[in-house]
């Protein structure tokens, strides 16, 4: 019964939140903070939270779906809210959420939320069993679950591509080239 306790982590204990100050030196050529700023504290959040809860090093392997619905501006407290949302064997799904607080116009918008697969390693940088998780409200058993359902999409997509690709042929698709934007000057 105690080794099935330690072998098991709450949802709470791991979750974590990264606060910092946008300073101009985080700005693009449009006065606007850098996707890439955010993307590189994201998965700074993603990997303390599956640190934390891994109790192991751990490596980022898949980022699913970065989309910044908002421009975060010069002078706003951006905060990450980082939380496993589901535990396979050795992986870890982290969904951060990122919000920008301006206290000029006292608002506070959500930029996004983005899904970060982690995979806990061992000594030798062999993938390690993590624990498992405990869902202790509504909320954390619906992101499990729709982490469950995400995956299974996934690999339903990941199908479809590769059966796609297999059937990508020029001749049987040159409508498909004159419906877009481009011209096809093959040599
Ligand atoms: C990801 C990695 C650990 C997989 O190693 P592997 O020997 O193929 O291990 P496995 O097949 O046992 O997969 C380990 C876990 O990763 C998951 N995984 C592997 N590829 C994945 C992918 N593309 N997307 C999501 N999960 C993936 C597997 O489902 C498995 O999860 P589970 O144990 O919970 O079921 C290995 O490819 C790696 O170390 N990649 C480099 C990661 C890195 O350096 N990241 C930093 C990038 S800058």
């Amino acid at each position: 019964m105690e080794q099935m306790l330690t072998n098991y982590r709450p949802v709470s204990y791991s979750q974590i939140t990264l606060t910092e100050l946008m300073v101009p030196a985080y700005a693009n050529f449009g006065g606007k903070i850098h996707g890439g700023i955010l993307l590189s504290l994201m998965d700074k959040v993603a990997y303390a939270c599956a640190h934390k809860h891994a109790g192991n090093y751990c490596v980022t392997v898949s980022v699913n779906r970065v989309e910044f619905l908002e421009p975060v501006e010069v002078g706003e407290m951006v905060s990450m809210l980082a939380s496993v949302n589901y535990v396979g064997r050795t992986s870890m799904v982290v969904g951060i959420k990122v919000i920008a607080e301006n206290f000029k116009t006292n608002t506070v918008k959500h930029t996004n939320s983005s899904y970060f697969t982690m995979v806990a390693k061992d000594e030798e940088g062999q993938p390690t069993p993590v624990p498992g998780l405990i869902l202790e409200n509504a909320i954390q058993a619906r992101r499990f679950l729709k982490t469950l359902k995400l995956k299974e999409l996934r690999d339903r997509l990941k199908n479809d591509l590769e059966a796609a690709e297999a059937n990508l042929d020029l001749e049987a698709h040159r409508e498909w080239f004159v419906r877009e934007r481009c011209q096809l000057r093959l040599a």
